[in-house]
């Protein structure tokens, strides 16, 4: 059960409640968009599983990134398939967007679909700008004619850019300082839903996220591909000298942040998302190595990726105090759970059900290691 939890009154209520001959219950449609990916995925399970007069509709494209199965168990569950449905689709496609807010009149809008890796987006921009920035525009406009209740903004920390070894983490009201082509697609989304707020009052809260690990992540990200790699005795490719520092958080407790932004958060608001869990690459991979059983001696360096980021970390002081969230897991124990998770799970990476999209074709290229990004993917099985 939730623990209950004291809020101003101001920020209970949610308007736009489903309309049954013409009587509005207390049941909420939300709109999860990118919910076959890694965290919208997440974010799904958690919240028919917490939430039980959430009803959801997961618009996707299934780029590379998403995946069905990845919602597998909840097609086998009634009582959670009951309020869930999918629409496959682009976010930067105007009139089917239009079509899914006409039919579905959601209340709330979760907005975790986009281009979302960072040597891709150095590879090829185009796709980053068209999905996050372009998309989250279409997305917005039609929020706001159809006067959503809430529409929240999944971005990142990496919008801030990087912080030297002293700095204190990033807050709230540090300027955005992006040095990617990812972090600047995801730091322009986040201006356009800034001016949405202050020109036409649309109701958006902007969430910035550190680091995610945990199920159904994308091997091609930092956590998996370890984990994989050594589990397959292979060598662990690590950029640069693996001092850079990332700020990690396990996926649920990032879902359990969003939900409470959804029910709690104030709008026009920025929060920062963050566990105060900060590690060094190498350590991270050390780490998994000694949990699977395997030698350092793995460890491979390779030239580092251009414009990478020294050191992200955030301030999540201001939603700790207005929602009272705090983080349940710490990355030391989690990573063997994980572990026996990407043994266990094979199936979902290896789904060929996906229809070829633009953003295939900076598969093809070279990153900055020298190798193309799907050789550098870890093999199934393992
Ligand atoms: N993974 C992290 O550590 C992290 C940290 C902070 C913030 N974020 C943000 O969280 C969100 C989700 O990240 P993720 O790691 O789950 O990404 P992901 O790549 O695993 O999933 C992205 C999903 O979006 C879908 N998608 C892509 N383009 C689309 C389009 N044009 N229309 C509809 N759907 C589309 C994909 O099919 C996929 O299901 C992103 O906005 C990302 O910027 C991620």
């Amino acid at each position: 059960m939730t623990p209950q939890r004291r809020f101003p009154k101001s920020m209970k209520c949610i308007p736009g409640g489903i309309r049954s001959r013409g009587r509005v219950s207390n049941e909420m449609k939300v709109l999860v968009t990118g919910g076959a990916g890694f965290i919208g995925s997440n974010f799904i399970r958690y919240t028919l599983t917490t939430r039980a007069n959430w009803h959801v509709v997961n618009l996707d494209k299934l780029t590379y990134a998403g995946n069905l199965d990845n919602l597998a168990d909840i097609a086998d569950d009634p009582a959670r398939a009951s309020r869930y449905s999918f629409v496959h689709g682009n976010i930067a496609d105007r009139d089917l967007v239009n079509q899914v807010f006409e039919a579905e009149g959601p209340a709330v809008v979760v907005n975790f679909a986009a281009e979302s890796h960072v040597d891709r987006s150095i590879l090829d921009p185009a796709p980053f700008m068209e999905t996050n920035v372009c998309g989250t525009q279409v997305l917005l406009e039609a929020a706001r004619r159809h006067e959503v209740g809430r529409f929240i903004q999944i971005s990142t920390d990496e919008v801030y850019g990087s912080l030297g070894p002293d700095d204190p983490p990033f807050s709230e009201e540090s300027p955005l300082a992006p040095n990617s082509p990812y972090s600047a697609s995801k730091a322009g989304a986040d201006l356009i839903a800034r001016a949405y707020y202050r020109t036409y009052g649309t109701p958006i809260i902007i969430a910035r996220c550190t680091n995610n690990y945990g199920p159904y992540q994308h091997p091609e990200k930092f956590i998996p591909a370890m984990i994989l790699c050594a589990l397959q005795d292979r060598p662990l490719p690590i950029y640069g000298d693996g001092q850079n520092v990332r700020d990690w958080i396990h996926v649920e407790d990032h879902c359990r942040a969003i939900a409470l932004l959804v029910e709690h958060g104030r709008i026009g608001e920025v929060y920062n998302i963050g566990a105060a869990c900060e590690r060094r690459n190498i350590d991270v991979a050390r780490a998994i190595l000694k949990s699977v059983g395997r030698p350092e001696s793995l460890i491979r360096f390779v030239p580092d990726r251009p414009g990478h980021d020294r050191r992200y970390a955030v301030n999540a002081e201001k939603l700790r105090k207005e929602t009272e969230w705090t983080p349940r897991y710490s990355l030391e124990d989690a990573i063997p759970v994980l572990v026996r998770w990407y043994q266990e799970n094979k199936w979902p990476y290896r789904s060929s059900r996906r229809p070829a999209t633009s953003s295939d074709a900076s598969r093809k290229g070279l990153d900055a290691r020298g190798a193309t990004i799907d050789s550098l993917a870890p093999r199934w099985p393992v």
